[in-house]
């Protein structure tokens, strides 16, 4: 034999190897297939269509990284779909905004009833599963969508939100977000308040899943004490491999495995690399790296399509899940690993959720308004707030500080 022809065939075994991961991931996946935590696929259908779902199509779609035959190809089984409006929206008409994200979503399986399934609990997305359509689940990015009221938090719920990203990039009164890490914002509640430690036991009760992508470390150690469910990550990465705030420690990440809980990687290159440019072997890294530190039942997907500018090489839009999984397979993943990554770890928090709603079903709805000058603005009414005693309390408590002060310059 020539050189060249033994060069031949060891790129055919190459090509064949690589061939037979794909295939195998395509067999995982057509029994198991993906259930991604966090697409912003609803935030691009207000930028380009205003909403107007009858001036989109789905199938054709072209400039996004989500379309239908995209989630086919890409085996996506389910998606937590976000219900996302930007930070500028807090204490203006955030909650208005975010029911119009949240009936985006309902609209696209009322428009495309064969490929979404709408559904709100684990035995939904066994059923759509089954279906083999797309379970479409609501979450609803950012706490300043539920603008410090109980009452839109449990509305929200009782419109299919399963999960809420406990803030975006911005602190709300009651949390501080990624961006106190930085520097670059105060930490206003150094982690959460007694208010927001009542946001995440509320969610707890309600059955919604407690998501912290975007909040401070400080945020995430208070949460990881006090939930009592285990909470995920949408769409972070490890911070270990690119130390960007909005990426998780290790010490977290130990946290998250010791109480059962749920890392979905983020694919953004800027997450994965801390650099623009990123590969589907970066994002793999992720994987491997994630399930060392919180083993492979705390690990999932989380890519943020059409929520970021930038996506890696070899992952460039939601058709491209096998080729990460024939990746993982390469770098010897077993089939149960991979299995729980896709979907059954989700399915196995999503689960303890909804029992832990249960078990807590004797407990009485959280029903303290937030104090009225956390949110007091020209955006907000006092209907219901006894705002004379709050300025008398206030007068009194001034004439008290003045008293106090007098007496003590009169003895020292
Ligand atoms: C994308 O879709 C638009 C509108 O349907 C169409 O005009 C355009 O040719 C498509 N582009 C590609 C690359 O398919
Ligand atoms: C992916 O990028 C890394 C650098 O970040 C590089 O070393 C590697 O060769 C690339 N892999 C592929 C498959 O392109
Ligand atoms: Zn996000």
């Amino acid at each position: 034999m020539t050189f060249l022809m033994i060069l031949a065939l060891l790129g055919c075994q190459f090509v064949m190897v690589a061939n037979s991961d794909r295939t195998e991931a395509l067999n995982i996946m057509d029994s198991v297939p993906v259930i991604d935590g966090h697409n912003d696929l609803p935030w691009q259908l207000l930028s380009k269509f205003n909403n107007q779902l009858s001036k989109a199509d789905l199938n054709s779609l072209n400039d996004t990284h989500t379309n239908i035959p995209k989630l086919r190809e890409g085996r996506v089984g389910g998606q937590f779909w976000a219900a996302f409006v930007p930070c500028d929206t807090q204490g203006k008409d955030a909650v208005k905004r975010t029911l119009e994200q949240i009936d985006v979503i309902h609209q696209m399986c009322v428009k495309y009833p064969e490929t979404f399934m709408c559904v709100t609990s684990t035995a939904g997305i066994e059923e759509a599963f089954k279906a083999k359509k797309v379970a479409s689940l609501i979450g609803v990015e950012g706490g300043h969508s539920i603008d410090s009221s109980f009452g839109v938090l449990r509305t929200f719920h009782n419109l299919g939100v399963r999960y809420m990203t406990v803030t975006h990039s911005c602190n709300t009164p009651w949390v501080d977000n990624w961006l106190v890490d930085t520097g670059s914002d105060p930490a206003t509640s150094n982690g959460l308040t007694a208010f927001g430690k009542n946001v995440i036991l509320e969610m707890n009760r309600l059955g919604m899943i407690v998501d912290l992508a975007h909040v401070s470390v400080k945020t995430m150690r208070d949460t990881l004490e006090v939930s009592q469910a285990p909470v995920i990550f949408s769409h972070s990465s490890a911070f270990e491999l690119c130390k960007h705030a909005r990426n998780v420690p290790d010490d977290v990440l130990i946290t998250v495995k010791e109480k059962k809980g749920l890392m979905m990687i983020n694919f953004f290159n800027d997450y994965v690399t801390c650099n623009q440019k990123a590969n589907l072997s970066d994002v793999a890294n992720h994987f491997d790296y994630i399930k060392r530190i919180a083993g492979y039942e705390s690990v999932g997907f989380g890519g943020d399509y059409d929520g970021v500018p930038r996506v890696p090489e070899g992952l460039e839009d939601v058709s491209k899940y096998p080729d990460l999984v024939a990746e993982l397979l390469r770098r010897g993943w077993t089939k149960v690993e991979l299995e729980a990554a896709l979907a059954n770890n989700l399915l196995r928090v999503f689960k303890e959720v909804e029992q832990t709603s249960i078990r807590m079903n004797s407990v009485s709805p959280k029903d303290e308004p937030i104090a009225y000058k956390e949110i007091e603005s020209d955006c907000h009414t006092s209907y219901g707030y006894d705002i004379q005693k709050d300025t008398a309390d206030r007068q009194l408590l001034g004439q008290g500080l003045f008293l106090l002060c007098l007496l003590y310059s009169l003895f020292v």
